[in-house]
Parts: C-alpha cells; structure tokens; sequence
C-alpha cells in the first residue's frame, strides 16, 4: 500500500470564475508595467496586508473586483481622491491599461492585486476592514453549466459582508437580467445586508460610476443594465 493517488483521478480544482484569456499587451502598457508596477502592484501575498502601509496613508477603503480595462475604476480613484482603492485583477492587459491610466491621470490611491480576488479577499483581507466593495459586470457566464462560476453566489457573498464594516457598501452592476435577479435574490438573502434601494430593489446608477464606453453601446442597443447597492448591517 502507499499514499500516492492513482494517476487518472483528476485532481481537485477550485472553481474559478474567471479563466485565463490569453491578450496582447501593448507597447504603452508595456511601459506602464515597467514603470509604474513597482509602484502600484502589491505582491499576491497569503496574510492579512497592512493597508496603511501600502498606501501610504489611513483612509476610508474600496476594493474592486475584476475591474477589467480599468476604465470606471481610473475614472472613480480621480473623483475621490480621499478613498483608497485596492483593486484586483487577473487579466494582465487590464493591469497594464490601469496602470497606464494611472499615469496619465497622475493618480495616487490605487493599488493592484493582479490575483484571484477571492482569495485576495480571504487571505490578505481582514474582518470589517472595507467601507465598500465595487463589482461592476462581473463575467455572466450565460450557459448553464457555467453558472457554478459567477461570483455572486451566497458563500462569497456572506465573506463579502464579512470583510466590510458596519454601513459599508456592496455595490454590484450587471447587464444580463438573469444574473441581475440573481444578484438581488442571494444579496437580499444574506442577512448581515440591507438593500438600500426600495422595491424592487435595483438602484438608481450612483453618481460616481460611469457610463463606460461598452455601457453605451448596450444602452443604445436598448439594453438594460441594473445597480445593485447594499450596505452592512451592524451587528446584533
Ligand atoms: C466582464 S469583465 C468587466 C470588467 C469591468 N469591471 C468593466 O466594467 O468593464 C469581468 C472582469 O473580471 C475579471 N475577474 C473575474 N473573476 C475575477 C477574480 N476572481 N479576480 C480578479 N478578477 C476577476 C475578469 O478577468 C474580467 O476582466
């Protein structure tokens, strides 16, 4: 007898919900990589991270999700320059676009995880940290059998509330109907979350997101898109 496993059982993954794509980076991100990296990306590390330290400042924090080319992202750190933004990513031509934006823009209160936010999330993150989390179309994955992938589903999203504080604030927005009334099922669900919005639930676009150049195209194609925003419960 020996501990090996046999070789043609497959071995245990963990359900990611997103997949590696590869996508060419371009020279001026290429720069930005180089340049401005040292600065702006935090190591992936598997302990709790010293905010302060990495943004050389205390302030009110947000982390965001999958912020894909960083345009909303760039676009919102420069409207509130009072907020730290610790923002993950893992597709590395979105990183590059951030960071490319973030020297054009002369921004100071972004940081980058270029990892897995889920674990970034779970590891480098501590209870009631976050005075606000940003998903702005998280992947749909239309087909059924991938529906395992989407993000918002209830165990994260009971870690999610976990990591906020008392009256911080998850907001997600979505353009794909079904995943947006699956957002407002499971975050009505979780109850350390209160809806900010009244029935139905959806909220109005807040102030600070734009309107992407994507967004447009589908709002003048007559596509919806829908806001979700709740805010953490004090504890009982
Ligand atoms: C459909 S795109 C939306 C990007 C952007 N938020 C926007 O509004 O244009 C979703 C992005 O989330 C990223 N993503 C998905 N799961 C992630 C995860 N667990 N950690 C970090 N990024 C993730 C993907 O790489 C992708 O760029």
């Amino acid at each position: 007898m020996t501990d090996t496993p046999p070789i043609d059982v497959p071995h245990p993954r963990a359900i990611r919900s997103f997949v590696r794509r590869a996508g060419r980076t371009t020279t001026g991100q290429a720069r930005a990589f180089e340049a401005l990296g040292p600065q702006f990306i935090l190591p992936w590390q598997p302990a709790p991270l010293d905010m302060e330290a990495a943004f050389g400042r205390a302030a009110p924090s947000v982390l965001e999700i999958g912020f894909g080319m960083g345009e909303a992202t760039a676009h919102i750190a420069a409207l509130m320059p009072q907020t730290n933004f610790l923002c993950c990513e893992v597709h590395e031509p979105g990183v590059g676009a951030l960071l490319k934006r973030i020297g054009e823009q002369g921004l100071a209160n972004i940081r980058i995880v270029a990892h897995d936010a889920v674990e970034v999330l779970d590891q480098m993150l501590v209870p009631a940290q976050l005075d606000g989390i940003h998903i702005f179309f998280p992947d749909p994955w239309h087909k059924k059998r991938h529906h395992k992938r989407r993000l918002i589903q209830p165990p994260l999203v009971s870690r999610l509330a976990g990591r906020l504080k008392p009256g911080g604030y998850l907001h997600c927005a979505t353009d794909w109907e079904p995943y947006a009334r699956q957002m407002l099922d499971v975050l009505g669900a979780e109850p350390a979350l209160a809806n900010t919005a009244p029935a139905p639930g959806f909220a109005p676009r807040p102030h600070y997101r734009p309107l992407t150049k994507f967004e447009n195209r589908g709002l003048r194609l007559g596509h919806g898109v829908w806001d979700l925003v709740f805010a953490r419960r004090a504890p009982a």
